[in-house]
């Protein structure tokens, strides 16, 4: 490289330099101001931070404020929540969905116990090594409670990127991320870089909105946001359509016996994993083979009736149920079934809110 090129080398790296400045500086004024308040904000200790990204995944902020209180006044720290029962995490979790989160939360509180004397670890690359905590979490309780210059890219961050760099491929692809990485590691500020990831969650969720709906008028960076310039904020992020989601019919029961209603634990494995549920059959049952499928779990039924339809969307499933309400007499119990009262039903066991219209019915009437 002769001297002239290197001048240029110099010139366009400085270049970079300031413009990656200028977008942090841009940006943490307009978090200052606009930020949004959150609790977790408040208090970032890592426990904190880790409950709230991890409440966070596949949830939105408002759905989780009230699940996050909960959770923490009965399980204040990381001692408390490796020493909890499985009963009362899931309960704390109910209508949450996603529970494998808080398996997962329960193993790697019970690790940090075990391995780290009850310090969660401060760095990235060590978080990663714990039960649930993935390339974006790990990098996200790094950065928010530890402050270390990593980028936390999710959902959000990668939309600004591919509208900032004016990224044409498809956001939905590995080399997507891997590019966001990069683009946001050059840009993050050293002294910050937890509010840097903070205020890019905030203005993915209030202007640099999904769909056709930026609000390029309110964004601190559109003078720097190449998709702005070029007039192509409306084609990008490109994220072809997602796969369509298998649909599963399946039969719900009621099963009254007096004054109670019959649960079962579902697997240790799998979808909804140790949750409880009524019991259920695969498929869209007649009246006839609901009355058959109750005897076969060992009940005598006296009555029956059919419940309103439902439906419940998981990420990759939908499950559309039918409803029976089924009144029996004493019962020789299967050992998978059990009865339980009106308090349990609310107070103790975790039904996942797939259930959700079922549990109002049972509740009505118990
Ligand atoms: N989404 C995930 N983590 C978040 C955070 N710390 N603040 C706001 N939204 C988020």
């Amino acid at each position: 490289m002769d001297s002239k090129e290197e001048d240029k080398e110099d010139c366009r790296s400085m270049d970079v330099i300031e413009k990656s400045g200028e977008m942090a500086v841009c940006l943490l004024t307009w978090y200052d101001t606009n930020k949004r308040d959150l609790p977790w904000r408040r208090d970032p200790t890592p426990y904190h931070v880790w409950l709230s990204e991890i409440m966070l995944q596949q949830t939105r902020v408002q759905a989780v404020l009230g699940y996050y209180a909960r959770f923490l006044s009965a399980l204040p720290d990381i001692a408390a929540l490796a020493a909890a029962p499985q009963e009362q995490y899931q309960k704390l979790w109910e209508g949450l969905g996603y529970y494998s989160r808080v398996n997962n939360l329960h193993r790697a509180a019970v690790k940090i116990m075990k391995e780290y004397g009850g310090e969660m670890p401060g760095r990235a690359e060590e978080l990663a090594l714990l039960p649930g905590i993935g390339p974006y979490t790990s990098a996200a309780i790094a950065s928010i409670a530890f402050g270390e210059a990593v980028p936390a890219v999710d959902g959000n961050l990668l939309r600004v990127f591919a509208r900032m760099s004016s990224y044409g491929d498809n956001i939905r692809e590995p080399a997507a991320l891997k590019a966001a990485k990069a683009w946001f590691q050059e840009r993050i500020p050293q002294d910050r870089p937890g509010d840097f990831n903070q205020a890019l969650m905030d203005l993915g969720s209030l202007v640099c909105v999904p769909k056709e709906m930026p609000k390029c008028g309110e964004c601190p960076l559109s003078a720097l946001c190449q998709a702005h310039l070029e007039g192509r904020e409306m084609e990008l992020p490109v994220m072809p359509a997602k796969k369509k989601r298998r649909m599963e019919e399946r039969t719900v029961f009621l099963i009254r016996c007096r004054n109670e209603i019959a649960l079962q634990q579902r697997p240790a494995r799998g979808l909804l994993a140790g949750l409880y549920e009524f019991p259920c059959a695969q498929g869209k049952l007649t009246r006839d083979e609901a009355v058959a499928f109750v005897r076969s779990l060992g009940f005598s039924p006296v009555r029956i009736r059919e419940l309103p339809g439902a439906k419940h969307i998981f990420t990759h499933i939908e499950w559309q149920m039918t409803g029976y309400e089924v009144l029996v007499d004493d019962a020789v119990m299967p050992a998978s079934v059990f009865l339980t009262d009106r308090a349990d039903l609310e107070g103790r066991y975790a039904v996942p809110s797939a259930y959700h219209v079922y549990k109002e019915i049972a509740l009505a009437d118990l």
